[in-house]
């Protein structure tokens, strides 16, 4: 066996670089090495890129870091070292002998010697934690195992062989079900714990071991582990195919029937999946009104997904099309939607959408504007607050319903003032100087306690109460669903997110149909309806629904 000093180079803080001389190494024959099946899998295997960067080195240098065996040669860290020497034939290792109580430490120390040493994706990290979790568990119940007086755990399915568990559950008995289960304290405690030792953070692993835990109920959540493994999908990833599989397992079936009446209509439901899918199944011309606010252009995926700008018309359309055949011949479409600022530009996809959807039929008959009345003041160096959002009313024929009188609001108390000294030119109408064909007669709204409101809507947003990053305030939907439908009428929301526009649906007396594809959003909303349904059955109207929206002719 061949002897040599090993050499550690080692940083002192600074920039410099230290050469400290540490015991010498071991040199072994390849061949006594001894592998062990389930210590090789505990770390992810490199790329083949990777492999093939190492094994030349290899073969150029040697081994320069040595394998970690134990007194047994039992090879505990190094194993793509170890693969490469034996592909090149490479006679002796170097090693390091390391020595713990049992194999549950041995593997620990493997863990931890990996998350410490290797760059590891968060996916990567995130296994190791999970691996750190279930040793750690394991070496818990070791521990109590040999305190003494203590009863061990015993798990499902194992015999009570010890003296103390013969004594409580019966000696040689199978208890019926986990005796002793780790309580959930300690089961936080432990993620934590895990957690910050591999470096992600406590949400990530928890989400992976859910992932863990739900991989024999859906067998497809182990492939999609193994593509995260393998850098090709996320965390994140994997777990939103969780949540949709559990909540597509929990409202009855994915596929629905095409629905041939209008008596057959799923109303006053939230629909869950994809809308392009779902609103295949309404009939031909079943909706009062469509209310909706879509995902947002964004280059990357968000919170609830975006679609790119450029993508943005091609993936719209097929949903407006949709829309437009469920929509009543006499029904309205509101689009609440704004475009992002895109490398410092404004993105222009929302007027190529407009171009788009007139091209497709629709008529273009307004833009409101939703002014947000609380926004945070900011500064940004090429613009200021952005403080507004369309929303643009479509509809299929030039003969659709509108009760404009439902949102008169009162005339304010400037008027008071102003009609109380009519001049003689308030006394004729007055043409428009820009004639733009509007014209006014002031002396018209003398007696009169309410006048109809402007396109602008000053309102003030409500996203942190809903948990939804984007969930528009309830008045918003409220407003147009009393200007466009009468009590009875049906709304459908295809972007239903945390419910807004079918609770203002609830609470005007409407139905409504959603939809909605992500789970956590489908929930928040579930749940709202519920309320909404029961709160609406004993007190009705909320009142503030019909405070003016227009600050000019009153509160706002
Ligand atoms: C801007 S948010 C709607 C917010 C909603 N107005 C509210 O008040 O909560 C858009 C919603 O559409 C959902 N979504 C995105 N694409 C979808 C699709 N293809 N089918 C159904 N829902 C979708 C998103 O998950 C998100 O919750």
């Amino acid at each position: 066996m061949q002897e040599q000093a090993r050499i550690v180079k080692k940083t002192n803080g600074t920039a410099d670089v230290k050469e400290e001389r540490v015991s010498p190494l071991k040199y072994i024959k390849t061949s006594e090495i001894r592998q062990d099946e389930e210590y090789e899998t505990i770390v992810p295997r490199p790329s083949q890129d990777d492999y093939s960067t190492l094994k030349e080195s290899i073969q150029n240098v040697g081994i320069r870091v040595p394998l970690i065996v134990d007194q047994e040669f039992v090879l505990l860290d190094g194993y793509t070292r170890y693969k490469a020497a034996t592909e090149l034939a490479t006679p002796e290792v170097p090693i390091e002998v390391r020595q713990f109580k049992n194999r549950l430490e041995t593997m620990l120390f493997i863990v931890e010697i990996n998350v410490a040493r290797r760059h590891l994706t968060v996916a990567q990290k995130a296994n190791l934690g999970l691996k750190l979790l279930s040793l750690e568990k394991e070496l818990a119940k070791e521990r109590q195992i040999r305190k003494p007086g203590s009863v061990p755990p015993i798990l499902v399915g194992q015999k009570c062989e010890t003296r103390e568990a013969g004594e409580k559950y019966g000696r040689g008995k199978v208890p019926p079900t986990l005796v002793e289960p780790i309580e959930d304290s300690n089961e936080g405690m432990a993620l934590t714990h895990a957690a910050k030792k591999v470096g992600v953070g406590r949400e990530t692993l928890r989400k992976a071991k859910r992932v863990q835990d739900k991989v024999a109920e859906y067998p497809e959540l182990g492939d999609r582990w193994q593509q995260a493994l393998a850098g090709k999908d996320s965390v994140d990833g994997v777990y939103r195919r969780l949540e949709i599989l559990e909540t597509e397992h929990e409202v009855s079936s994915p596929t629905q029937p095409v629905i041939e009446s209008y008596s057959e209509l799923p109303v006053d439901q939230i629909i869950f999946g994809d809308c392009i899918e779902k609103l295949k199944v309404l009939p031909n011309d079943s909706v009062d009104l469509i209310v909706t606010s879509p995902p947002y252009g964004e280059n990357r995926e968000s919170t609830y997904g975006g679609v790119p700008p450029k993508e943005y018309v091609g993936w719209f359309l097929p949903i407006a099309d949709e829309l437009r055949r469920v929509l009543k011949p006499d029904g309205s479409f509101i689009l609440n939607i704004k475009e992002r600022v895109i490398d410092g530009e404004r993105g222009t996809y929302v007027y190529e959408l407009v171009l788009a959807l007139r091209q497709r039929g629709w008529r273009w008959v307004e833009e409101y504007i939703w002014a947000k009345k609380n926004t945070t003041p900011g500064h940004w160096s090429t613009r200021f607050q952005d403080r507004w959002e369309r929303c643009y009313h479509f509809t299929k024929s030039e003969d659709f319903r509108m009760y404009q009188s439902e949102v008169k609001e009162p005339i304010g108390s400037w008027a008071k003032k102003r009609l109380e000294n009519l001049s003689e030119a308030d006394l004729t109408r007055l043409e428009s100087g820009t004639k733009s064909g509007f014209g006014r007669n002031i002396s018209r709204w003398v007696g009169k306690d309410t006048v109809y409101p402007s396109n602008v809507l000053i309102l003030a947003t409500e996203s942190s109460h809903k948990g939804h990053s984007a969930a528009f305030p309830e008045r918003l939907p409220a407003w147009f669903i009393r200007l466009f439908t009468k009590e009875g009428d049906l709304i459908l929301d295809p972007f239903l997110g945390s419910g807004t526009t079918a609770v203002a649906a609830i609470n005007l007396g409407r139905h409504f149909i959603g939809v909605e594809k992500h789970p956590p959003y489908f929930r928040v909303a579930q749940q709202r309806v519920e309320e909404a349904q029961i709160e609406f059955a004993k007190n009705g109207t909320p009142a503030d629904y019909f405070l003016p929206v227009s600050k000019t002719n009153g509160e706002g």
